[in-house]
């Protein structure tokens, strides 16, 4: 399987969510924001770590021909190291795991001998001190903006404290990890989160609920890059 580069880390990313297209007609959804889509964002819920289910690696491989970009997923599960395998061999890139469910280190480590891209994610209420002992570890940390489970929910600007916190923390020790946020992104919340320190905008509703989502993907980055 060729490996999908994921671009110079802490680069500014539009990451696009493929949970408020309509799956139906996922090709064509994707196909469209391509230009300005810098990694995919893959929504998978278990039903069990969030109250909704979504969908899984049979997805991730249907959808892959159609897409050359990086293929960021993001696991809500209870039990993500099941799965990882499975991931990886359907085409995703890059995984992220949620620091909630525990065993951190040997999903991190599990994550990264299967040659994927290591995410952790945090939740609303999780502070950053969950995160931080493996920030050496990880290519990328996730925090949540809206409490997972639900696209089109209401950007929690209490995070950017989080995020801020986090950015301090990995340009002072020079880490390689990109700072993603999740939920709620719009082009009014996109500039809070990167002059907060985020560089990965994952974005469901104010791209794929839009009447025109390419457009809608182009005005995302540039009200992100107003604040670089
Ligand atoms: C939330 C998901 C998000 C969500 C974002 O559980 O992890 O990726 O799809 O959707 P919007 O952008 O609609 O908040
Ligand atoms: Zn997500």
């Amino acid at each position: 399987m060729t490996l999908i580069d994921a671009g110079p880390t802490g680069a500014l990313r539009i990451a696009p969510s493929i949970l408020a297209a309509d799956f139906g007609a996922l090709a064509s959804a994707v196909h469209e924001i391509d230009v300005e889509t810098d990694w995919l964002h893959v929504d998978v819920m278990d039903g069990h770590f969030v109250p909704n289910v979504s969908i899984g690696p049979p997805v991730v491989q249907s959808l892959r021909p159609y897409s050359g970009r990086f293929f960021d997923c993001h696991l809500m599960m209870s039990q993500p190291g099941r799965y990882l395998q499975a991931f990886k061999e359907a085409g995703a890139d890059g995984c992220t795991v949620h620091v909630e469910v525990g065993d951190t280190a040997t999903l991190i480590r599990d994550a990264r001998a299967l040659g994927l891209r290591v995410g952790l994610a945090a939740n609303p209420d999780t502070p950053f001190e969950a995160v931080a002992p493996y920030l050496g570890e990880i290519d990328l940390l996730l925090l949540m903006t809206v409490f997972p489970g639900f696209g089109g929910q209401s950007f929690m600007g209490d995070v950017m404290n989080k995020v801020s916190e986090a950015r301090r923390e990995v340009d002072h020790n020079r880490l390689l990890v990109d700072i993603e946020v999740d939920g709620g992104i719009d082009t009014r919340t996109a500039p809070l989160a990167v002059h907060a320190g985020a560089n990965v905008l994952v974005a469901g509703s104010a791209i794929f609920s839009r009447p025109a989502p390419l457009e809608a993907a182009r005005a995302l980055r540039e009200a992100a890059r107003s604040e670089l």
